[in-house]
């Protein structure tokens, strides 16, 4: 048995001193005092690694954007040990066989535990493999389609489905393509776009709303559904942020929209962290038509935690949203420090704040919305018991397993 000890987030109970003992990748005690075969004493705190349940690692199909080994090494240096992938890669993973093509490459290529979520196209629910495809979640995307299509399909996928279905919440008869003089132009095309949709979508447990943007859309949501939100849509807006670089769908909004959803995240109300990490080349983002997407899973603990330190979030509160609370949401028994969880763990001096350096992260994309922000980055990085990150390094090649 190998043993940690430290300063532990125990749920309920807070940072308690404490000894954590594994044994194949899983925590078998968690007490004042162990004894093992090798015992570890951190100086600073132990935490659950982060569960982002939205990321775009762009394997299949673009690989100069990211592919699912510099994806997933992304994500162990930010602190997070599982992912779930969106399907819009090329193909679209939207049936069997894409959908084992990439459980397969990722199975070879991440260094991170994952899911893979499924798109959701017509006549989806009446697929032979509907009711047992190893699934994440099913995913419906508002482009390429009209309204009636995009909301006759959630309605059909709520009906019958027993998985989460993600939405991207954007009314695709508001969504809007002016062309782009300026950022501010983006958001003007997309005002509306969220509040209309998630005013018109059906209650459901099953509904969970991705990355929530704005206020209106908040005051909308559909009863009974979850929702998340990315660092971005709480720390950037137009007034800090004017780079076309930093289109992104849902776009950027107001500092006024920033602070409501900031509170609904504080209190519970949107229970869940994601990063929406969606890189592009800075040429791609620099060219006529640029896409949406900014990369975000590397930065987005860290970031969190010098909200932490800076004392605009409870370190409670950010526990439960990066780590509890999306594994609850998508079935999952992890994301907390105790008996029988996957020993999945992240070490982090809380007093180690230093400015992001584009230089140390680690995806194609090569650059980042938040270069010299402050930021606490995990000392070490532990995915069920295995040491796969160290002060930005990985130390590991592979080696992630489907969690679904
Ligand atoms: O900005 C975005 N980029 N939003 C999305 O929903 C998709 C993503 C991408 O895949 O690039
Ligand atoms: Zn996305």
């Amino acid at each position: 048995m190998d043993v940690f000890e430290g300063k532990s987030w125990i749920s309920g109970q807070g940072l308690v001193n404490t000894c954590i003992g594994i044994d194949e990748g899983k925590i078998t005690a968690v007490k004042k005092i162990l004894k093992g075969d090798n015992h570890t004493k951190f100086e600073g705190i132990i935490l659950p690694s982060a569960f982002d349940m939205h990321v775009h690692f762009r394997d299949p199909g673009y690989p100069h954007k990211e592919d699912w080994k510099t994806g997933s090494e992304c994500a162990a240096a930010g602190g997070v040990t599982a992912v779930v992938d969106m399907p819009n890669t090329n193909p679209f993973t939207s049936d069997l066989e894409t959908f084992n093509d990439k459980v397969s490459t990722a199975s070879s290529k991440s260094v991170v535990d994952f899911g893979v979520g499924v798109n959701v196209e017509k006549d989806l629910t009446e697929q032979t493999w509907f009711d047992t495809i190893p699934a994440a979640f099913w995913k419906l995307y508002p482009y390429g389609i009209s309204s009636a299509e995009y909301f006759s399909y959630a309605k059909e996928v709520l009906d019958k489905t027993s998985k989460p279905l993600v939405i991207h919440g954007e009314h695709p008869d508001h969504m809007h393509n002016e062309p782009l003089n300026e950022l501010s132009d983006h958001t003007q095309n997309r005002l509306i776009a969220e509040p209309e949709c998630l005013a018109s979508m059906p209650s459901s447990p099953y509904l969970h709303v991705a990355h929530l943007s704005t206020l209106e859309g908040l005051n909308r949501m559909p009863k009974l559904a979850s929702s998340e939100v990315c660092p971005h849509h709480l720390l950037l807006n137009l007034d800090n942020c004017h780079s076309l670089d930093c289109k992104v769908d849902p776009p950027l909004r107001t500092k006024k929209d920033n602070s409501g959803l900031y509170d609904a995240f504080r209190e519970g109300k949107i229970p869940i962290l994601s990063s929406d990490h969606a890189p592009h080349t800075i040429d791609e983002k620099r060219s006529d038509n640029p896409p949406s997407g900014l990369p975000g899973v590397e930065t987005m603990i860290p970031l969190m935690l010098n909200e932490v330190s800076e004392g605009r979030l409870e370190l409670s509160r950010l526990v439960n949203a990066m780590s509890e609370a999306p594994a609850e949401r998508l079935g999952l028994d992890r994301g907390r420090i105790s008996e029988g969880m996957p020993a999945d763990l992240i070490m982090i001096d809380m007093k180690n704040s230093k400015p992001i350096d584009l230089d140390k992260l680690h995806s194609k994309s090569n650059w980042t919305p938040f270069e010299d922000w402050p930021a606490i980055f995990p000392s070490q990085v532990y995915r069920r018991g295995e040491l796969i990150a160290e002060s930005g390094e990985i130390r590991q090649e592979g080696g992630g397993q489907n969690l679904f």
